[in-house]
């Protein structure tokens, strides 16, 4: 299978046999991503992080997966220090990074600007997450994560929970879910609901998605949980957010009510979703979950770089 010179815009742009390819490479990516194996891989090459929104996990593990690999970073976090704040436009911004290097990680708070992106570049373009639109690599590190902790993803009860209107990780993992068999139970508020164009599209590969606005009653069953963050930033009404603000809040007591195996899962920045008390148990994967962004952002960054990693 050939990846080299493919945009990463959303995880639509990958079949199964495509998504499972890149997660078997993660695999083989693990001893590099700790340092216990050196590699030049991707020596001479340069990737280009514009992150024009704030970012730790994203920005600092494709860092990581670049100079693991043997490459350089060059990139913004602070747009306002860049000619955009001149007016410049994204398109000539783009033309410009492409120009210096090979590969391109985009973050953008509007949908559709990775898309743009990919558009004007000739080198690969992967989103890192555009607006409430997609995130395709974390959507790749979760996936990884169930796949690890759990040996499969078929048939598995995965509870998507919090933030499912404007949460990017939810809308690329439902679809991936759902794309690779697992059944799937959505719980928000009745305000962030998942979009129905999700919704539809999860159904037409032929998932039957369960809504709910009560998490006791819907966690009783399910192997994975998936926790978000309400986005506040998204939220057009401050009144709205305050209205929803700590609907869910994951603890030991309502632990109780889950399944001996249950593993807690969250993209990460955690607000008050998750009681601390949590890390100490043996349900809590986040942590774990950020860490495989290095070794499956070091096989994405490989593939559509068409490098073998020895
Ligand atoms: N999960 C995630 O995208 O985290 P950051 O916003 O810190 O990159």
């Amino acid at each position: 299978m050939n990846l080299k010179g493919r945009d990463l815009v959303s995880i639509r742009d990958l079949t199964r046999e495509e998504i499972f390819y890149i997660l078997e490479k993660a695999e083989e990516m693990i001893p590099f991503a700790k340092g216990e194996k050196k590699t030049k891989a991707l020596e001479g090459k340069i990737l280009a992080t514009l992150f024009f929104e704030p970012s730790t996990r994203t920005k600092l593990s494709f860092e990581t997966a670049m100079h693991r690999l043997g490459g350089n970073v060059i990139g913004f976090s602070e747009p306002a220090m860049t000619s955009i704040k001149k007016g410049e436009t994204l398109a000539d911004t783009i033309r410009m990074v492409d120009s210096y290097s090979d590969i391109i990680v985009i973050r953008h708070s509007l949908e559709g600007a990775a898309r743009l992106a990919a558009e004007f570049a000739e080198s690969p373009v992967i989103n890192a997450g555009d607006g409430a639109g997609r995130h395709p690599t974390q959507c790749l590190l979760d996936l990884f994560t169930i796949l690890r902790e759990k040996g499969r993803i078929e048939g598995l009860k995965i509870a998507l929970v919090g933030d499912l209107k404007y949460g990017r990780t939810v809308h690329s993992l439902a679809y991936a879910l759902a794309l690779l068999g697992a059944e799937l139970i959505f719980i928000s508020p009745e305000t962030l609901k998942m979009p129905k164009e999700i919704v539809r599209d999860c159904q037409e590969l032929g998932a039957e998605p369960k809504s709910f606005t009560n998490l006791e009653r819907a966690i009783k069953d399910v192997d994975v949980i998936y926790v978000t963050r309400i986005q506040k930033e998204r939220f057009p009404d401050p009144t709205e957010y305050n209205r929803v603000v700590g609907s869910y809040r994951i603890d030991i007591d309502l632990l109780k009510h889950a399944k001996e195996d249950l593993v807690v899962m969250h993209p990460l920045p955690r607000v008050n979703e998750i009681d601390p008390e949590v890390d100490k148990t043996k349900h809590a994967l986040y942590f774990k979950q950020a860490f495989y962004g290095v070794p499956v952002r070091m096989a994405l960054l490989s593939l559509l770089l068409g490098a073998d990693v020895k």
